[in-house]
């Protein structure tokens, strides 16, 4: 009922929608449309009610009904079960809390209109208003804690992928799966791993694009480095459409790795990989390195020319000189 509702509201967004118009098309009593209304409202849902006028949403780009992704979505694994969250501390977190109580599994994915305690990699926060789109893919690829962890380039290729279709040709990668968009970040990707190391148990892919946030929404030290698709392509995106061409994406990535490996993923990663063959600094297990990007290996990691011998990477932040 209350989807049905949103679905009417986000339909007509710029315009008010009359109570009786909604009472008739759910076949209920107007009170009891209020009713649901308010219910909607208490949810988060920024619904303005104007006696005589009827209902108006602000925000509709920003409403995800989880009914509609699963009917919009054509993938075997991932999303066929889908949750959605108004606020959570973070969807890795509840992933795994879901995981552990035996309430998720291979392929389900966490949605969250907003996180008060977004992650990001190297113990960073991660800054998650509305807007953006935050979720977290759950994975069970049953292969060892290594190859596992090559998810974390394998994604960053599927995202690139799905930003094509609302931005073509523009989304690039600094090494290992920061996604860029002219210069500044506009996606990261935090993997949690647990398991052997012979065999891991669960992959958690936490995944954040910004997409319909205005640039005052970063706050201090990433409001220089950081953009949206808002920004970047001057017109608000329905998130729900953002996530429905990444679960798209990232199933096809997924299953090309489990079925021929990493290295036609590889060429891919590379081609979008800004910083090869530019010199770039690089933070990397408590040290500073300086050298020129030379490639990336087929497990992964990033060759480092330092002038003195080739470094091999395997984890590290990148900046360009
Ligand atoms: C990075 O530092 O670049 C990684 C950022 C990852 C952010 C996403 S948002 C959804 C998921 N939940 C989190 O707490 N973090 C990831």
């Amino acid at each position: 009922m209350r989807s049905t509702i949103l679905r009417e509201l986000c339909a007509h967004r710029d315009e008010f929608v009359s109570g009786k118009q909604l009472a008739e098309k759910l076949g209920i009593s107007r009170v009891a449309v209020w009713k649901h209304i308010e219910a909607l409202k208490e949810e988060g849902y920024d619904i303005l009610g104007i006696s005589g006028r009827g209902y108006r949403i602000a925000g509709a780009y920003n409403v995800i009904i989880p009914e509609d992704i699963i009917e919009s979505l054509s993938t075997s694994i991932i999303g066929r079960q889908l949750q959605v969250y108004r606020d959570v501390e973070s969807t890795n977190r509840t992933a795994r809390d879901l995981i552990r109580e035996g309430k998720a599994g291979e392929g389900t994915v966490v949605v969250a209109r907003r996180q008060s305690g977004g992650r990001g990699r190297r113990g960073r926060s991660w800054v998650s208003p509305p807007g953006g789109l935050w979720f977290s893919l759950i994975n069970q690829p049953g292969l060892a804690l290594q190859e596992t962890a090559l998810f974390s380039l394998v994604f960053a290729v599927g995202i690139c992928r799905a930003i094509d279709k609302f931005l073509p040709g523009k989304a690039e990668i600094k090494w290992p799966n920061d996604i860029f968009l002219n210069g500044k970040k506009i996606c990261g990707i935090l993997l949690e791993l647990s398991g052997e190391l012979e065999q891991a148990d669960y992959l958690i892919s936490g995944i954040g694009i910004n997409v319909n946030l205005q640039r005052s929404a970063f706050e201090n030290e990433v409001r220089y480095t950081s953009t949206s698709l808002l920004e970047e392509s001057g017109q608000y995106h329905e998130l729900a459409a953002v996530l429905t061409a990444a679960l798209t994406s990232l199933e096809h990535y997924y299953l090309l790795f489990m079925q021929e490996g990493f290295s036609p993923i590889l060429d891919e990663f590379k081609s979008r990989c800004f910083h090869l063959g530019k010199n770039i600094r690089i933070a990397a297990n408590n040290r500073i390195l300086e050298g020129k990007s030379i490639d990336i290996d087929e497990n992964g990691s990033l060759l480092l020319d330092t002038g003195f011998g080739i470094e091999r990477l395997t984890t590290g932040d990148v900046a360009l000189i």
